[in-house]
């Protein structure tokens, strides 16, 4: 995309005396009185070197640039020069770059030659995959996305829990109470009910967690039947998972989780125990956080067994040594701040440097009107029911509005679980919320089917106006209306046919603007580690869009007006589909 301050401070480079454009292009303002331009160049710096008044400088520069191509009106207003960009030429620079780099539109290639671990979603075996999951599952694989689209090497880690003194429990409750058939017939759901049962059996007979203490110190010895019965709990698990994936279009580079870790521990212990970090507390091994305002972290406890954390610095330095990241990146609940804090800070007193490229992406809670989530009693929600439901539900809203019946089931799911996905990225993520399905459903609000019904809208447009006229660029549009990759002189040659100062008008106009921030707001998104910032910018241009539509009439007679008008309306579907792939999230072209 074009960047305004660069090129002004080329043109000023070329009448200032002492200062080049590299220099000048940090002392361009953008003044928040529309009034003084849509940029000012304040020229008090350059009195000493230019050895003349900053206002007559001003007025002498004004007088030089005026004639420039870029800008509709020059002023000099006492020591500043007061710029009012062209727009036709700002819709023809935007129109240009959204049409050239098409399905690329707002990707840039900042991140070429990198590498990022996104460790998202990470469900612990044997346990719901519930709707408190959903959000590292969705920001996470948006995250996984959005780097990708800025050309980094993504390595997209799934840490599953699959490795804890749980799986005592687990193994021993199964033999007492499981069936094979049961479990295989819903294993989720089944597995969890013995995990229950064991706590209350647990309660009355406190012998069973000894029981479950030993089946866990003979999986971590390797023994075969209790590795058996895990590895079978593990592969049962991984099919209802995968499932929930497959629903959401998400998929992952590595499985690797926490039980890849478990022959890895011992030599990070001897490690840590070399550096001098460990210290004995009541039988426990831990390494004192206390001077960095943090409660000590815990190696090993005092019967020898590893915990969550010390698999996490095996995981770490594993990745390190595997992957040669530039950052690794965990999605995980704000719950666990204090736990990644002191990992990090581990790895620091480790003398690993890299921990500082080490970001922990945490995330606000999601709570039910019903009631909140506990797996120990289990009252969950699981994920794969909210999907299904968001589904049916949709269903029913688009039977209702009458849509197209061959569609119907097809719209259901691709907006029904777009919306479920849509509303997780919508506000930022470190923000509680309480799930909502007027919320998520509400076609007119700030939501997934709003935006995607834009985005139909958009296709209907482009569909009715090319069946009654034929296409806008003769030979080259792809299936999603706007002109291939790269092929400039078919843009070029359109763009010619088209009244570009028919897009000058404020509703216009100010989608032009929308789409010129795109590819920003993707850099914005990425620095923040922020989806939300794609998904209100997506709504900004839909709702930009839709004010456009009820405004103006978009299929007129006049050739070159249709024309430009139907180039802003295939302009604004890319940058909308491309912000919902950004998300994960589909872009149907009819509803
Ligand atoms: N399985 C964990 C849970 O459900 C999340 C894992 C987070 N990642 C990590 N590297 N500790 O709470």
């Amino acid at each position: 995309m074009i960047d305004f301050k660069q090129e002004i401070a080329k043109i000023l480079a070329q009448h200032v005396q002492g200062l080049t454009a590299e220099e000048i292009a940090p002392l361009v303002e953008v003044p928040a009185d529309k009034s003084h331009g849509d940029y000012a160049f304040p020229c008090f710096r350059l009195a000493k070197t230019m050895r003349k008044a900053p206002q007559l400088i001003a007025s002498e520069l004004a007088a030089a640039i005026g004639g420039a191509e870029l800008f509709e009106k020059v002023e000099p207003v006492n020591a500043f020069v007061n710029m009012f960009i062209n727009k036709e030429f700002f819709v023809r620079s935007t129109l240009t770059e959204v049409f050239s780099k098409g399905s690329f539109f707002g990707s840039t290639d900042l991140g070429v030659g990198k590498k990022v671990i996104v460790e998202f979603s990470s469900p612990n075996i044997a346990k719901p995959f519930h709707i408190g999951h959903i959000r590292t599952t969705v920001i996470g694989n948006s995250l996984y996305k959005i780097f990708d689209f800025l050309g980094y090497d993504v390595v997209r880690i799934n840490h599953l829990g699959d490795y804890g003194t749980q799986f005592g429990k687990m193994i021993v409750a199964y033999r007492h109470w499981g069936s094979k058939e049961e479990v295989e017939a819903e294993p989720i759901k089944t597995l969890l009910a013995y995990y229950v049962r064991f706590h209350e059996e647990a309660e009355k007979d406190p012998s069973l967690e000894e029981e479950a203490r030993l089946a866990f110190a003979a999986l971590e010895r390797g023994d075969e039947a209790e590795t058996a019965l895990w590895q079978w709990i593990r592969d049962e698990s991984l099919k209802e998972f995968n499932r929930v994936y497959r629903m959401m279009d998400i998929d992952f580079d590595s499985w690797a989780g926490e039980s890849f870790y478990s022959d890895k521990m011992p030599a990070v212990i001897e490690e840590l125990r070399e550096k001098g970090l460990l210290v004995e507390s009541r039988g426990a091994q831990i390494v004192d956080l206390e001077p960095y305002g943090l409660t000590p972290a815990i190696i090993t406890k005092s019967d020898g067994t590893s915990i969550y954390l010390t698999r996490d610095l095996a995981a770490a330095i594993y990745r390190k040594k595997t992957y040669d990241f530039n950052k690794c990146i965990y999605v995980v609940a704000s719950q666990q701040d204090l736990h990644f804090k002191q990992l990090f800070k581990v790895l620091e007193l480790m003398g690993y440097g890299w921990a500082k490229d080490c970001i922990h992406v945490n995330f606000g809670m999601v709570s039910l009107p019903e009631g909140t989530l506990s797996t120990r009693k289990g009252r969950v929600v699981f994920l794969e029911d909210v999907l299904n439901t968001a589904v049916e539900k949709t269903r029913d809203i688009v039977l209702e509005k009458g849509v197209n019946a061959e569609l119907i089931e097809e719209t259901a799911k691709t907006v029904g679980i777009g919306a479920v996905m849509f509303n997780e990225l919508s506000a930022s993520r470190i923000k509680d919320y309480t799930f909502d399905w007027d919320e998520v459903l509400n076609f007119d609000g700030e939501t997934g089917p709003y935006v995607q019904y834009t985005h139909a809208r958009c296709a209907s447009v482009l569909r009715n106006a090319e069946e009654k006229y034929g296409s806008l660029a003769e030979d080259e549009v792809d299936d999603s209306g706007a002109f291939r990759c790269g092929v400039s002189k078919v843009i070029a040659r359109a763009l010619e046919k088209a009244d570009l100062s028919t897009l000058t008008g404020p509703a216009a106009y100010d989608l032009v603007k929308e789409l010129y921030e795109f590819p920003a707001v993707v850099i914005e998104a990425a620095a923040k580690y922020e989806p939300s910032v794609i998904t209100r910018h997506i709504v900004d241009i839909a709702q930009s869009f839709n004010k456009f539509y009820h405004d103006e009439h978009i299929i007129v007679d006049d050739e070159a007006e249709r024309r430009a008008k139907l180039m802003l309306t295939a302009a604004a579907k890319q940058a909308i589909k491309n912000g919902l792939g950004l998300l994960g999230i589909k872009a149907p072209e009819r509803m």
